[in-house]
């Protein structure tokens, strides 16, 4: 039967960008007193896309590893979840389908709804190994967090694509029924067609985030989940790593928990140390917590892990996964790693002017400067169509 197989991420890769501006750097310039970003906020520092970079080239890095160690054979969907996305058309997922060379005989799809995309993205590829065992689904969440120059989302921003292989039987984590769920029209954060950076009402958001947390708990409890004791870690979406402190002692007020710091520390201080220095990636955020998480030492065989995937706007989801024997033979701790390990330091100018790059909209000719060293660039805008060059 297939309601009866596990299902879930048969692998996880993640890539990011070429550049890394320090907070320090940020400080400097504004003039904020460092302890605000590294304690107030919990981050270090945030991941700045070059030129030849976008959400196509980092989602492209983030799967290649997969498609490289399992074959393309079995994937007939790749669902592609952003919400910085490049065309209002277009699915970012079919220019990525393109350079990784997949079978024609699949069906792409481009998933928004701020930084939840990537977990409807996750919970419908299941839907769908459901359906048909054999299938595997290749779910992609790129995005590149953009907000005005000096405003206080600045220290905020930050790029990743988190690319997961969802299929039956897994090799790192089993997702689980039930899913709590909840959703709110609040205007915390969005950005209109437009424009280019995001517009976030910041403290709204936060007090947004912590309704959110409430009501997918509440309904997760009524749909019949596990206790919040039965959980070993875990893993909130994390536009600043603070937030999901705040998140989670909001969520043990409310399960009527004494806040005890030092469990606290305990269920979330193994998911931050990528968020922390990457920044927020938006969708591909509670991804990164879990291949954090997964790449430290303790070994997770067995244990819960609870999600809380938030999107501003707002939609957002409670649900347990399951670490599976063996996983530890399946992760890419030394890659991962490695590609943050890999960006090089912009300065404070150098950031500002990637930041206030874009191409013009006349349909001209475009090249883009040579900046990224990863495996995928994007070469130029030419009569209004993204160029994109795979380099090996
Ligand atoms: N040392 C230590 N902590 C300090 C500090 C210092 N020198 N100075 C300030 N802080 C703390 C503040 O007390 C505050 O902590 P608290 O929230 O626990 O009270 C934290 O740093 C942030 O300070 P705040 O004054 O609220 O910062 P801000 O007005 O710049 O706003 C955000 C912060 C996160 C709201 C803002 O960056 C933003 O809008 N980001 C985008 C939206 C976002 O990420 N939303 C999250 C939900 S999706």
């Amino acid at each position: 039967m297939a309601s009866d197989t596990a299902i879930g991420i048969h692998d996880l890769s993640f890539a990011t960008t070429e550049f890394v501006l320090p907070h320090t750097a940020l400080a400097d310039h504004n003039g904020t007193e460092i302890g605000k970003y590294h304690i107030g906020i919990g981050q270090q520092s945030m991941s700045v896309p070059a030129a030849d970079e976008d959400i196509v080239t980092m989602g492209a890095a983030a799967a290649a590893p997969i498609i490289a160690r399992h074959g393309a054979e079995g994937i007939r969907t790749v669902v592609f979840a952003t919400e910085s996305s490049i065309d209002q058309a277009k699915a970012a997922g079919v220019y990525v389908h393109s350079l990784l060379g997949l079978p024609s005989a699949t069906r792409v799809v481009e998933l928004k709804q701020a930084c939840y995309g990537a977990t409807a993205a996750l919970q419908f590829a299941i839907g769908l190994v459901h359906r048909n065992p054999e299938h595997r689904v290749l779910v992609i969440a790129s995005d590149v967090s953009k907000y005005e120059l000096d405003s206080p989302g600045e220290a905020t921003q930050g790029a990743a694509a988190v690319a997961m292989l969802v299929g039956a039987d897994p090799a790192l984590v089993r997702i689980e029924e039930p899913s709590g769920l909840f959703t709110a029209d609040v205007m915390d954060f969005w950005r209109p067609n437009y424009r280019d950076a995001a517009l976030v009402d910041g403290q709204e958001s936060i007090t947004a985030y912590l309704q959110a947390a409430q009501g997918t708990w509440k309904d997760y409890a009524e749909q019949g989940g596990r206790a919040l004791d039965e959980f070993s870690a875990f893993c909130y979406h994390q536009p600043f790593t603070k937030m999901a402190y705040k998140a989670h002692r909001h969520l043990l007020n409310y399960c009527g928990h004494e806040v005890d710091e030092a469990r606290v520390a305990r269920d979330l201080g193994r998911t931050t140390a990528y968020n922390a220095v990457v920044g927020n990636s938006y969708t591909a955020s509670v991804y990164l917590a879990l291949a954090a998480l997964l790449d430290q030492a303790d070994d997770m065989t067995g244990q819960a892990i609870g999600f809380l995937s938030y999107g501003s706007g707002s939609v957002a989801e409670f649900f347990a996964g399951t670490v599976v024997p063996g996983y530890r033979e399946h992760l890419r701790t030394e890659a991962n790693r490695e590609a943050i390990d890999r960006r090089k330091p912009v300065d404070y100018a150098g950031y500002r002017e990637l930041h206030q790059r874009s191409f013009p909209a006349d349909g001209g000719e475009y090249a883009t400067p040579s900046q990224t060293g990863g495996p995928f660039r994007l070469a130029g805008l030419n009569g209004h169509k993204r160029l994109y060059e795979r380099r090996r």
